[in-house]
């Protein structure tokens, strides 16, 4: 038996970083995939083969313990912990210890804040549990993704494994979330080609949280109060346009908090400025900075705003949301 498994990448749309401190955020899924293919071996043994693990800039492929590492060994190693904590969860799960093989491929590149990591954990839970027989519900999946993310991470939301399961637009705060109607949002990812480690920048935030908690507290409760204004405007009435431009203002704002919590770069930042001057309504970091990606709110400029981010030396992604969490192929 071989069952294979996909699911999303993510954007934060709002409040990364203050979601991890019980703030609210809102997340959408996108239309690039990780595909898991698991199967029983005769081994005994876990086999984990990935090919293309796109570090930025180039592919790796690994498989078991070697990894072949043309560029970074650790974001394939990294990938190789959220898969092997996926695994060993779900024989816990189940209560039962086989040998699996489990074969990677993705479309999403690795530590560019766009939810690789949760997406494979996510995929490879799907796989395997069903190869196992246990029939998990997507915010089953989800919840176990999270624990996955806390073994590897040390610290996490949840936000990412719970828009990877679950797909479409999510409102989330604390482990539960709310379904949001799905606009189809006028959006331009601009990749840095750079990474940042989630791990390193949430303790980044949380060490000057912990040295200066009365500058740092009141930073997270702007980015929840935006939230939850954005909340607002998406379930509002209103047409269209006006939805965009507050959209926009609430994502310049979010960025600058980002940035005031030390989480942006200067790549990112001459992304989100170029985006802005090519007429994007706002542009702001999603995921944890440090590298990664941001995006631009761009109607009627998605192709001004791409080639914006390309001439500032970013890799520009037109992509749609994706109404589809975890996916048994
Ligand atoms: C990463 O995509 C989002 C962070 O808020 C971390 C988390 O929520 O676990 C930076």
């Amino acid at each position: 038996m071989r069952v294979l498994a996909s699911a999303p990448a993510k954007i934060i749309l709002f409040g990364e970083h203050s979601v991890v401190y019980g703030k609210p955020a809102i997340a959408a899924a996108i239309d690039l995939r990780t595909y898991v293919k698991a199967e029983f071996n005769k081994n005994g043994r876990i086999r984990i083969e990935a090919k293309d693990i796109r570090t930025p800039g180039l592919t790796v492929s690994f498989s078991e313990d070697q990894i072949y590492f043309e560029t970074d060994y650790g974001k394939a190693a990294e990938v190789l912990s959220y898969v092997r904590e996926a695994i060993n969860l779900v024989m816990k799960e189940a209560d039962k210890q086989r040998g699996v093989t489990v074969s990677i491929t993705s479309q999403i590149p690795v530590g560019a804040g766009l939810g690789s990591s949760a997406a494979v954990a996510v995929a490879t839970i799907g796989a395997v549990s069903k190869l196992f027989g246990l029939e998990l519900t997507p915010e089953e999946v989800a919840k176990l993704g999270h624990k996955v993310e806390l073994l590897v991470q040390g610290a996490s939301s949840g936000i990412d494994p719970t828009v990877s399961a679950i797909g479409g637009f999510l409102y989330y705060q604390k482990g539960s979330f709310e379904r949001l109607p799905v606009i189809e949002l006028p959006i331009v990812v601009g990749y840095t080609g750079s990474s940042g480690s989630t791990k390193e920048l949430v303790a980044k935030v949380r060490k000057n949280y912990e040295e200066m908690p009365e500058i740092i507290e009141p930073i997270l409760t702007s980015m929840g109060k935006l939230v939850e204004k954005a909340r607002e405007v998406i379930l509002a009435e209103y047409d269209r346009e006006i939805k965009f431009k507050l959209l926009g203002t609430l994502m310049n704002i979010n960025h600058g908090l980002l940035d005031a919590l030390g989480v942006s770069t200067k790549s990112l930042s001459d992304l989100v400025y170029a985006s802005r001057e090519a007429g994007a309504l706002g542009a702001k970091i999603t995921g944890a900075g440090g590298g990664g990606c941001m995006y631009a709110l761009a109607p009627r400029k998605q192709s001004e705003v791409a080639t914006a981010i390309k001439i500032a030396g970013g890799m520009p992604m037109i992509t749609k949301i994706s109404r589809e969490g975890l996916r048994i192929e």
